[in-house]
Parts: C-alpha cells; structure tokens; sequence
C-alpha cells in the first residue's frame, strides 16, 4: 500500500469472506469516500473477487480485480451513486420527539417510526384520523408515561383473601353493582380499541395511552367480575335499556364524538360513581378495586377532556358537533328506562348499610347526592371545552341515565 494514501481508502477483509458478512466491513468503508472515490480490497478469502464483483454490480459500484492471485490488494473499487439514488426522493417523517408531528402525515409514510428517513414508493396505508388537530393532544406523552408507570398487577393488588361477610342483601347489591361496572368497562375497552386502530401511528403516543387505556379497562374487567363471584359465584343482571345506551356508544363512527361521550361525559360520570363506591364499599375488596379504577379513569378523563379542549380552540364547529351528539344519543335513548332499577337500588342499599328507615334515607340521600356530583362534574369538563354554564347544565341534563 502507498504510503501517501489515506488509510480509509483500504478495505482489509483478512480472511473474511462475503459468505462470513465480509460485505459489512466494505459498506463500511465505501460509505467513507465520496461517489467516485476508490477503495482498494485486501483479504485472503479464495472466492473474494468473483463475490465483490457480484456485489458490487449490485450495488452500483465499478470494480477492477487483480489478476495476480499473490498481489495484496485484490481489487479497487470505485465508489458509484445508485444507493444515493435510492434514498432520492426519501423524506423524514418528522421528527421522533413529540413535539416534532407534522399537521398531515401522508398515508404513505404508513407505520414508518416518526422521524424515519422514508424510501418513496411504499403502499399507502390510510387511517381515519390522521390530522393533527384531531388526533393530537400535548398531554398524551405525559399521560402515556405515567399510565405505563401506574399498571398494577390484579392478583397482587387486591386483598382477595380478606376475611368478610356481609348480610345476604347487601351481597346482592355489591354483586349487582359490579354486574353492572362490568357491562360499562367491556363498552370502555371496546372503544378506545377501536379508535386505536384507526390513528396514523405518526401519533403514536396516542395509540400507546390509547392502548394502556385499554389494558386499564381490561383490569377492571377482571376485578369487577372476580369481586361480582367471590361469595355466591353468580353475577346479577343486565337490563336493556343499561345496554341500549351503551349501544349508542360504541357505535358512534367519529374520532372525537366517540371520545366526548366515552370520556368526557361517560367515564367523567363514572369516576363520581367509583368515589362513591369507595366511600361506601361494604368490603375491603370492593373498596380496593373502586379505588384502583378510579384512579386510572381520571387518567382517561383527562385524556379525553384535554384532547377535545386542544381540539375546540383549532375547530369553532366542534363545540356543535358535540351538542348534536348529545341530543342525538338523548333522543336515540328516550324510550328506554336508561339506569337499571336494579342498579339503583343496589347503590342505596350499599350505601344505606342496613334495613333501618333512617339507613335506607341515607342511602337514598347518598344516591342523589351522587347524581348531583355527576352533573356537577360534568359541567365542570364541558366548561372547559369552552361551553356557556348554561348549555353545559343543558347537555349534562340530556346526558343518559345510565352514567356511562
Ligand atoms: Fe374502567
Ligand atoms: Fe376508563
């Protein structure tokens, strides 16, 4: 080797073969000199130069081998453009951090990774909901962060094994409460399942504490049902007017309708309904999974108000939208009975403790107060998307019987 040359201009293979990934170390190098630079190739291998002009035919780079089987170097290559070419034309999908989305991801960018160098020419891949203003919200990362942080584990987090027992009544009333949690939190899993899949994954903090959001809901699922058996091994009923408004829900089609209702209006009431069960839970395992819960729906409460709320400031017809959502579910549920009788009076008898007048007044007063929480809450989230007081007392009026 000359002296002169710099050294990056040899490629020294040893005895490496290209059947042994020998052309690792001269991709190495060619990427080191500029199109039209030379390489020259040492190595040992018997086959080396017929694999390197192979390769290098495929590769787009000119080769010239020494016919001299002793010499050193082998060959010298010169560097040529096609693998440039290829990335001509490719663009970067943004950049990986959050705040480095783009407004309109393309559909042909697919599921490329955020901030990806991508080739053109792939497939498109189109998803619903691929703008910005609808699909984005600044607290998603953090959200994601802290929900991924927050899983906890049902088997080791719930004192199963507690010695209790209640009067059979108010067993009753505990497993028709969480028959009916059950049927609410399958119609929470159902949904941000669905929206999930139809976010471009530019977004993908989203997907990811929509995703959560969903192993949340499976959680509860498990507890509520497990706590519904614990004693008598049978669940309590479903009334169809409970799974008619539930059926409005998980058949609504928009992004940020879909997520109003569930969220906003619906899992906003629920985190009511799951403090009032924690404040007056009979059992120390229905106590615990209230909690538990209720602590993940604020997180899914807050998601959905803070998406809509970045939401409303970009699109002054989403505030109408909404509205028309709400009177349409409000008139689609008319003539059903809304909340199951069952499930209300299973939550003045949990919260009355005993059959004495004044418990059952209690109980009674508890009830009401709670629904009076649910509006108050609501119309505290509908502010915040920017309603008048007056029509969110409005839409929180309408909003369905069933809480959720
Ligand atoms: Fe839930
Ligand atoms: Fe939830």
């Amino acid at each position: 080797v000359n002296p002169q040359e710099p050294l990056h201009t040899v490629c020294e293979l040893g005895s490496l073969g290209f059947d042994q990934g020998a052309h690792l170390l001269l991709q190495h190098a060619i990427d080191r000199v500029e199109p039209g630079g030379t390489i020259k190739i040492t190595g040992e291998d018997r086959h080396l130069t017929v694999h390197l002009t192979a390769w290098c035919r495929q590769e787009g780079h000119q080769v010239q081998t020494e016919p001299d089987p002793d010499a050193r170097v082998r060959a010298t290559i010169v560097r040529g453009t096609v693998a440039l070419d290829r990335l001509h034309g490719a663009e970067r999908a943004g950049g990986p951090k959050p705040d480095e989305t783009v407004a309109r991801p393309p559909a042909h960018w697919g599921l490329a990774a955020r901030g990806a160098l991508v080739e053109s020419g792939g497939p498109d891949v189109p998803f619903a909901v691929a703008d910005r203003s609808i699909a984005w919200s600044d607290l998603a990362p953090r959200l994601y962060a802290h929900a991924a942080a927050a899983q906890w584990d049902p088997a080791t987090a719930v004192p199963w094994d507690a010695d209790f027992d209640l009067p059979e009544e108010v067993e009753d009333a505990v497993v028709q409460v969480m028959t009916y949690l059950v049927e609410n939190e399958q119609a929470a899993l159902v949904i941000p399942g669905r929206l999930l899949a139809q976010v471009h994954p530019h977004f993908r903090e989203v997907l990811q504490l929509l995703a959560v959001q969903a192993a949340d809901e499976a959680r509860h699922v498990e507890v509520f049902t497990r706590r519904a058996l614990l004693k008598g091994g049978r669940m309590g009923s479903s009334s169809a007017g409970g799974r008619a408004s539930l059926a409005t829900l998980v058949a609504e089609p928009d992004f940020s309708i879909a997520s109003f209702l569930l969220s906003v209006l619906g899992e906003g009431s629920f985190w009511n309904l799951l403090s009032f069960l924690e404040h007056h839970a009979p059992d120390p395992v229905s106590r615990r999974i209230t909690c538990l819960a209720r602590q993940d729906e604020a997180r899914h409460v807050a998601f959905g108000v803070s998406h809509l709320e970045h939401q409303a400031t970009v699109d002054p017809s989403l505030r109408f939208r909404l509205r028309a959502a709400v009177e349409r579910r409000h008139d689609a549920l008319i003539d059903t009975a809304g909340l199951n009788r069952d499930v209300f009076d299973a939550l003045v008898i949990l919260a009355a403790g005993s059959w004495t007048p004044a418990a059952i007044a209690r109980g009674y007063r508890a009830v009401q107060k709670l629904e009076a929480d649910m509006d108050e809450g609501r119309r505290q989230r509908l502010a915040r998307l920017g309603f008048t007081d007056g029509e969110a007392a409005e839409l929180s009026a309408l909003h369905t019987r069933n809480f959720m």
